[in-house]
């Protein structure tokens, strides 16, 4: 080593080859399930995931798109298995639990990802948007804890991370059925967390603001007529509201869930936590 204690170039190469090797296993040996995972934020969950060493189950609604993301993950020689599942119906969940678990061996972690939303006044909402949204974003939600949870208390530990939304903090104008949904995701996941703490099985909720994924596809126009304006229009005057002036990337959304479920945050649980650039504080 030269004098002054500094590296050569070759030492300082190695070195960061070393971390990061070591940063790329914070998930090693672990499995995790993540439902929604063919697109968004769920994708980038099962990419970042896959990255620090878990072995994933991507479960969506849209097995070519699950498909997909495996087939990034093999590519970087990660493990993974697409699955088809609706979240919606029972015997659906339990089938995508039972082959995670055959195919893969055990679950770790479940991400709660599956997702639909509609921008519209609440008096056209009608009672087949109001039970699609409760029934994907709440119910949904709900059946894959109670899949899932039995195989956690056996490993004597496990994280569930559940996607809610600066939605589920606060009340917003032709918003109602989300709102309902994503407030009602806090609600189960705290209480589960109560429940479940003796059993060192984490629950932890992320409370995103804007992220431009394909679910903004149809909503930029719905949030446009909300207000009058074009698409184009509607979003920058919803990037214009959030205090950091840009929207989130769905990488930074699989950052915190990184963190959720890695045994860095062990001593957290019931949170949910605010990733919407300053908009929200509560
Ligand atoms: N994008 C945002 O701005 C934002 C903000 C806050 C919260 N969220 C929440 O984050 C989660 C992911 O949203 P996204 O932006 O990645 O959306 P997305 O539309 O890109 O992805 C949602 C995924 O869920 C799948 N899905 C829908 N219904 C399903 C069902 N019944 N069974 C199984 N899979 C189903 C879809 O096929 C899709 O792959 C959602 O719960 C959403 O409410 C998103």
């Amino acid at each position: 080593m030269p004098r002054g204690g500094l590296c050569d170039g070759h030492r300082i190469r190695e070195l960061s080859t070393e971390v990061s090797s070591i940063m790329s296993t914070r998930l090693k040996n672990k499995v995790a399930l993540v439902t929604g995972g063919a697109s968004g934020i769920g994708e980038a969950i099962c990419l970042r995931f896959a990255e620090e060493g878990a072995h994933v189950a991507v479960a969506d609604l849209n097995p070519d798109a699950a498909d997909r993301v495996v087939k990034k993950i093999l590519e970087q020689e990660g493990e993974a298995l697409g699955i088809k599942v609706n979240v919606c119906h029972q015997q659906e969940v339990q089938q995508m639990v039972k082959k995670a678990l055959e195919r893969l061996g055990r679950i770790d972690i479940l991400v709660n990802s599956a997702g639909v939303s509609r921008i519209l006044p609440f008096l056209e909402t009608t009672e087949e948007i109001w039970d699609e949204t409760l029934a994907v974003n709440l119910k949904g939600t709900f059946l894959c804890c109670q899949a899932v949870i039995p195989h956690l208390l056996k490993q004597g530990k496990g994280k569930i991370i559940n996607l809610s939304s600066q939605s589920g903090k606060r009340g917003t104008s032709w918003y109602a059925a989300y709102c309902a949904s994503k407030a009602g995701v806090i609600g189960l996941t705290q209480s589960l967390a109560m429940e479940f703490a003796p059993h060192r099985i984490n629950f932890n909720a992320i409370c995103p603001g804007i992220v431009f994924t394909s679910m903004w596809d149809k909503q930029l126009a719905q949030y446009g007529r909300k207000r009058g304006l074009t698409p184009e229009q509607a979003r920058e005057y919803l990037i214009s509201r959030i205090p950091l002036g840009r929207p989130a990337q769905p990488e930074e959304v699989a950052n915190l869930a990184l963190f959720l479920a890695s045994d860095e945050s062990d001593y957290m649980t019931g949170q949910a936590l605010n990733l919407t650039g300053g908009q929200e504080m509560h």
